[in-house]
């Protein structure tokens, strides 16, 4: 399926990016083992890959996106579409009903989305890469066969739920609990903040199975859509990213059998930890996608508004405002496709992905709230888009590890990295 689509996009693949276009030599220089340089250069693939996501979101995302951001509603119809183009399993083997793709063009992919639509590129993000990654590196075959092939063909919606009503970025003091009942677990507890919480039919759900081993007795656990005692939450009402579902979940006493435990009793907190490091590359790349979004958005409108008897971008405040914007993106893009091409290369890239995490949301809050100002009181209202751009970085800062986190985790590696090298 994605041959063809790849085949499709390849004849018209284009480099006409306003700012950028990523083909660029990228080195990187691993402290830990002094391998050093990496050519980075985007294949035809990655371009087509790229350019059939930006037709995809142009066509087909664009049309809602305001109404949804009004109402709330979730895009189920192209969930669906993105599902049955192979975006929703993109990283995952096709034999198990993936498209078999590296980072490098999952990364593309969101950002296109993500210019149009945060809304939908997170559905995406958590499906492909919080769910569709851990089931595939920490799942037995039998449940490869029978949770991640739908998943990753966009049958079924997953979702991932670490964070708890009182448990967020300290996240190894899981409250939620799973004894052992035989050959089933009973799990008791509550989840909050989890995407795709109302519509996902399966849930990776982190649980304290030993509390003597502390983060070392979670226990990663899929549950199911209709398993009695677990109740779904209300869906939350959100600055941004608003026609994505969120909700808190509520498990009561809920029967689990053990064929539905992903990986070995204890490892829990790693596989969610692991899986967040790839996780933080898609949401950098959403976060790059909201900014080279509202960019682009600005670049036109700069265009077209005249003061002082010319277009604004013939105004130097206008100039560097742009020129400022430009930097940013680049430089966030740069870090995203170095973390991705990191995990690609199976190197280390827990430091790499907070880092990108951290830049490009960051600067994704600056540079919608430059496309703003440059729009003058017309960015403030709806009907100029950037306004949503604003509120949907925002949650880039907070999920899957605040920026707190991320500085956090960038200084645990750097000094790792230090100690190894003295
Ligand atoms: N990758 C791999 N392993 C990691 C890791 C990482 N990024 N971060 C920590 N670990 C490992 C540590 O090496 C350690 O392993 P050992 O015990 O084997 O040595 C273990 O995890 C515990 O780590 P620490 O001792 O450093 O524990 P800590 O409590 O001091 O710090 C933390 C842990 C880094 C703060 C972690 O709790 C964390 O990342 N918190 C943020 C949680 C988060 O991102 N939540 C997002 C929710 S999901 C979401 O938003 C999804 C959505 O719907 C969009």
């Amino acid at each position: 399926m994605w041959l063809n689509l790849t085949a499709n996009f390849l004849a018209k693949a284009s480099t006409t990016d306003l700012c950028y276009d990523p083909v660029v030599f990228l080195h990187r220089i691993d402290n830990t083992s002094n391998k050093q340089t990496m050519n980075f250069q985007l294949s035809e693939d990655h371009i087509a890959i790229r350019d059939a996501a930006r037709d995809f979101a142009q066509n087909e995302i664009a049309s809602s996106a305001v109404e949804r951001d009004l109402t709330g509603e979730f895009p189920y119809e192209i969930v669906k579409k993105l599902g049955e183009l192979g975006f929703m399993g993109m990283m995952v083997d096709p034999k198990w009903g993936g498209s078999g793709l590296d980072a490098v063009s999952y990364v593309l992919a969101m950002e296109e989305i993500s210019k149009i639509d945060a809304s939908v590129s997170v559905v995406m993000s958590v499906n492909n890469s919080l769910v569709c990654w851990g089931l595939e590196t920490f799942g037995t075959d039998e449940q490869k066969e029978r949770l991640l092939k739908p998943l990753a063909m966009g049958q079924k919606l997953g979702a991932y739920c670490l964070s708890e009503p009182g448990v967020g970025s300290d996240a190894t003091q899981q409250a939620t609990t799973a004894r052992r009942d035989g050959n089933d677990w009973i799990v008791d507890g509550a989840k909050n903040w989890i995407t795709n919480g109302t519509t996902a039919d399966y849930y990776i759900v982190f649980a304290q199975t030993d509390l003597s081993k502390k983060h070392k007795g979670i226990t990663a656990f899929i549950l199911e859509k209709g398993m009695p005692g677990f109740e779904i939450g209300k869906k939350e009402d959100k600055l941004g990213i608003r026609s994505s579902d969120t909700c808190s979940l509520g498990f009561t006493g809920v029967r689990v059998p053990d064929a539905n435990r992903l990986g070995d009793e204890g490892i829990g907190f790693r596989i969610a930890m692991e899986t967040l490091n790839g996780g933080r590359i898609g949401i950098a790349a959403q976060a790059l996608g909201i900014a080279s979004g509202a960019y682009e958005r600005a670049i036109k409108y700069s265009f077209e508004r005249h003061a002082f008897g010319k277009p604004i971008n013939q105004l130097q405040a206008i100039q560097f405002k742009l020129a400022d914007m430009c930097v940013k993106i680049d430089a966030a893009r740069l870090l995203i496709l170095r973390a991705a091409k990191a995990k690609d290369n199976h190197e280390s890239y827990i430091k790499e992905a907070a880092m990108a995490k951290l830049y490009a949301s960051t600067i994704a809050m600056e540079v919608a709230s430059q496309a703003i100002q440059i729009h003058g009181g017309y960015g403030y209202v709806r009907e100029y888009l950037v306004e949503r751009s604003l509120r949907d970085a925002k949650i880039t800062e907070i999920y899957e590890g605040t920026s707190e986190i991320q500085h956090i985790v960038i200084a645990r590696q750097l000094l790792k990295e230090y100690e190894l090298i003295s």
